[in-house]
């Protein structure tokens, strides 16, 4: 009876042992395939904050990548212009320096000329026109303007409609002439445009635009309602006049030298998270902009909506850009005034 017990008690030892041994090794296994080092790390560049809805699609998109390559290809976010101003990162990315970023065409624009014919003053009518023209077959064309640059375009991302703000009230067009409008580091048809309503555009680069606005640099600026909350502007300029002078949308890029590293698997995965980040992104726009408006109403913002004759007006002095800008690309801007039919 006593040797049965024994007997019984060291079977269960060993049969305990070797459970053990294998559950640590199957443990080690699973960590060691979890913390498998990836094959290629890149960086992605974004000039907003953490919380904005470009950089929750760059998160997006990071996560989409990784769980598709199964951890081989890593894309880490770095949020408000860490690395740099927009012109600045599309200078490294042509050569490779920076592997992916989202960027306002107004910047791109400087590169290939033609994606002036997507940001034109009225262009759309609408989010949703400006969305039939960018899923369709001219955003997809035009995805492919910035390929001799050395980038390649991903997806477009929104960013709603631009108006001004200022440090004075503005009630009318009228009343901008001869005051001092930021523009983005590289805009030249905004410049224009600004010229054209009697004021004087200064560049300035994004992340400097709270100071210029507050020490006087500036009487006002341009933008949309998520980076006039997010960027606290509207502490500096309180005065918002929803002309909504331009729809801008952005474009995700990647280096071409970086697609070059990349199986044609890889590229395909790519592509396909880049334009589902995009779909978050476009969601999370969308609150973005309803919470900031709101916000900012509530801060005690004045905001004057112009009237359609005071639009009319703006759109008619803007008409000139659409031969300076675009002349070369008068198929796609007539293909995109034709959706509005
Ligand atoms: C928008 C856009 C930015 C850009 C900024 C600007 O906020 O999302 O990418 O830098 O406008 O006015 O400079």
């Amino acid at each position: 009876m006593r040797r049965v017990a024994l007997i019984t008690a060291v079977l269960f030892l060993i049969l305990t042992i070797i459970t053990v041994a294998a559950c640590n090794g199957r443990e080690s296994l699973f960590f060691l395939q979890q913390n498998k080092a990836p094959e290629f790390v890149f960086r992605y560049a974004e000039n907003q904050a953490a919380d904005y809805p470009t950089t929750l699609g760059a998160y997006r998109f990071a996560e989409l990548v990784r769980e598709r390559t199964e951890g081989r290809i890593e894309i880490v976010v770095y949020h408000s212009a860490q690395l740099g101003s927009e012109t600045k990162v599309v200078e490294q990315m042509r050569f490779g320096g920076i592997d992916f970023a989202r960027v306002s065409i107004s910047i791109l624009a400087e590169f290939a000329p033609g994606l002036n014919a997507l940001q034109l003053p009225y262009l759309y009518q609408s989010d949703a026109h400006m969305w039939e023209v960018l899923d369709g077959q001219i955003g997809d064309h035009c995805l492919g303007f910035l390929e001799e640059q050395g980038l390649i375009g991903l997806s477009w991302y929104n960013a709603g409609s631009r108006s001004f703000y200022t440090r004075v009230p503005i009630n009318s067009l009228e009343e901008l002439r001869g005051l001092n409008i930021r523009i983005q580091e590289s805009a030249a048809m905004m410049a224009d445009m600004i010229r054209l309503l009697g004021a004087n555009p200064v560049q300035m680069v994004f992340s400097e635009v709270y100071s210029g606005l507050r020490m006087g640099r500036v009487d006002g600026a341009e933008n949309n309602w998520p980076s006039y909350e997010s960027t606290s502007h509207y502490e500096v300029a309180r005065y918002f006049y929803a002309d909504e002078h331009t729809r801008v949308p952005e474009m995700q890029l990647m280096s071409k030298t970086t697609m070059e590293k990349l199986s044609e698997e890889d590229q395909l995965i790519l592509f396909e998270c880049a334009r589902e980040s995009a779909l978050y992104e476009r969601e999370e726009w969308s609150k973005r902009e309803l919470s900031s408006e709101e916000y900012v109403r509530n801060y005690g913002v004045e905001v004057v909506i112009p009237s359609e004759e005071e639009k009319r007006k703006l759109q008619d002095l803007c008409k000139p850009l659409y031969e300076k800008y675009a002349a070369d690309y008068m198929d796609i801007v007539e293909q995109i005034l034709e959706k509005t039919k």
